[in-house]
């Protein structure tokens, strides 16, 4: 058994995430280790975001721990939202209004182009390792679906015609970014875990 905290207090995040990773990890969450208050966010990069929350957590509980930062990043739009897609309509986050003023902005663009990319910082023994995992596809002219959270009402996978939105969960989780920087970290693990 090997024990992980995940530097996240989202039930449905961690659930997630602990599904993906499977036996032999056990994954805790910041209610777990008594952690309750809000972890600063302050970096400028997805990597320093990750990393400020891993080593907030790893500097007071001294566990194995991993934190991931995710977003939108648009070709068209200098890669906004990026660091800044939860509350790229401002304060408090409201999905519909973040699609919105994405859909405004590139009006006049043809170029749709976009990426969602996670990252993850694991702190392993003491040091920092990262995991990048990135789906790319484009913007759609006007939402569809109503599976997923956040922007999948108006991206589209290359290799699909439909959004994230409207695609079976189980197809977009084989094909996200989280997928894919958790599978990376997973291997990770899995060759240090059996190393001798
Ligand atoms: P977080 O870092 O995973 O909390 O993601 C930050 C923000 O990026 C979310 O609030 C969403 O707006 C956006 N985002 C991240 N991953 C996804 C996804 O898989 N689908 C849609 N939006 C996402």
């Amino acid at each position: 058994m090997v024990e992980l905290v995940f530097a996240s207090a989202n039930e449905g995040k961690i659930k997630e995430i602990y599904q993906l990773l499977g036996s032999p990890f056990v994954i805790k969450g910041l209610k777990d280790v008594h952690i309750t208050e809000e972890i600063p966010e302050t970096g400028n990069t997805f990597y320093e975001n990750a990393f400020l929350k891993a080593n907030y957590v790893f500097e007071k509980t001294k566990k194995d721990v991993f934190a991931d930062d995710s977003g939108l990043c648009i070709d068209a739009l200098n890669g906004d939202p990026g660091i800044h897609s939860a509350y790229y309509a401002g304060w408090p986050k409201n999905d519909p209004k973040n699609i919105e003023l994405v859909l405004k902005k590139l009006d006049h663009s043809q170029n749709r182009s976009a990426h969602f990319i996670s990252v993850i910082s694991l702190i392993w023994k003491g040091k920092n390792y990262f995991f990048e995992g990135k789906v790319y596809g484009k913007i759609a002219n006007s939402p569809a679906g109503n599976n997923g959270f956040g922007y999948d009402p108006i991206f589209i996978p290359d290799g699909y015609d439909q959004t994230f939105a409207e695609l079976p969960l189980e197809i977009k989780n084989k094909l996200s970014h989280r997928y894919l920087a958790i599978q990376k970290m997973k291997e990770f693990l899995i060759s240090k875990i059996y190393e001798v």
